[in-house]
């Protein structure tokens, strides 16, 4: 069975593409891999995908878009694995095609709007309508073998919890959460884990039972009591003279993460580093750009590598 997990954060702009991007590529040096991107941005598609070929996407409805709107509907097909796209990460050009294992799901702009319309649709009992609105991706994992095709299954979210991110956490294993270390971030930390474990998980169980669903209904890629692999605390901010190497408030806020989560914090902090959104603007993870751009360096490297070790040990 594939292992998933989610990156995820209610909050905007933490890191959860990059880390999402970085994660995948990571383990796809050694496992198949599959992006699914479900936020409707779609920056991780436009990243690994380029404009040209994310555009073709789009087009043809290519798209994770498809899942959803098929249940709103009725005159769109519900896909199956057609809308993977395999090998994207600059795999036209031989010499550079190192993650043969590595697919994605794009996202559109779209999906937004998908999702309004989705809230507004119910067929069938609410209860039943509000469990099927929420299990349409593990419904599309079985439906897309994907358990037998991929060892991992990365969901890059929004910055919403809101019924495509709920898809997400249903059919994920486990999720982790880029956080900044600075004030606002750090205060949401604590809420955004009970939503995630105490109201949307449970709800979802709720739902199952309550419906109820048969358990030949239920998708085998629905996963209950998603947990939480790891916080990763992302963009620190540093400060030359400061003992800790950044400033006070990303210091004090990334001691009291420590404290109050403990092993949850991986040990290696993302510091807010030139380097790293470039290398992602060309469609590469940090450690692909060496000799490509003058301002990425070892250190960059090391920093994400780590990074990307210490939640993939706990993706088991
Ligand atoms: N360590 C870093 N140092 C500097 N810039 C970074 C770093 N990590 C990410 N960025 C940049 O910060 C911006 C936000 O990052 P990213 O898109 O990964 O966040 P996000 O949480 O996915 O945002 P959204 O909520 O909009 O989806 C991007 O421009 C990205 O390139
Ligand atoms: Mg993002």
């Amino acid at each position: 069975m594939a292992i998933k997990a989610s990156v995820i954060n209610f909050k905007g702009g933490v890191g959860k593409t990059t880390l999402a991007f970085h994660l995948s590529a990571h383990l796809a040096r050694t496992h198949r891999v599959l992006m699914i991107d479900v936020d409707h941005q779609s920056s991780l598609s436009a990243v690994v995908l380029s404009a040209r070929l994310w555009q073709q996407c789009q087009q043809s409805g290519l798209t994770s878009n498809r899942i959803f709107e098929a249940y709103c509907n009725r005159r769109v097909l519900a896909p199956g694995a057609e809308i993977i796209f395999k090998n994207p990460l600059h795999a036209r050009q031989p010499k550079y095609n190192f993650y043969p294992n590595l697919d994605i799901v794009p996202a559109q702009f779209e999906l937004d709007d998908t999702e309004i319309e989705m809230a507004n649709t119910s067929i069938g009992g609410s209860t039943v309508a509000e469990w099927d609105k929420r299990t349409l991706l593990a419904e599309w994992l079985d439906r897309a073998n994907a358990d037998t095709n991929y060892d991992y299954i990365i969901f890059d979210c929004p910055p919403a919890t809101k019924l495509v991110s709920q898809n997400a956490l249903a059919a994920s294993k486990y999720f982790v959460v880029p956080v900044i270390p600075d004030d606002l971030s750090t205060r949401g930390v604590a809420h955004f884990l009970t939503l995630v474990s105490g109201k949307i998980d449970a709800r979802l169980e709720h739902l199952r039972t309550a419906a109820p669903i048969a358990p030949s209904s239920v998708p085998k890629n629905y996963v209950t009591g998603t947990k939480l692999a790891a916080i990763v605390p992302f963009m620190a901010k540093s400060a030359g003279r400061a003992k800790s190497g950044m400033t006070n408030i990303h210091t004090r806020n990334l001691t009291g993460l420590k404290i109050r989560y403990k092993n949850d914090v991986i040990g290696t902090t993302i510091k807010h580093m030139t380097g790293i959104p470039e290398s992602t603007a060309m469609g590469w993870p940090v450690w692909n750009v060496q000799g490509q751009t003058a301002n990425i360096s070892p250190a960059v490297i090391k920093m994400m590598s780590d990074a990307c070790s210490a939640v993939a040990q706990r993706l088991v």
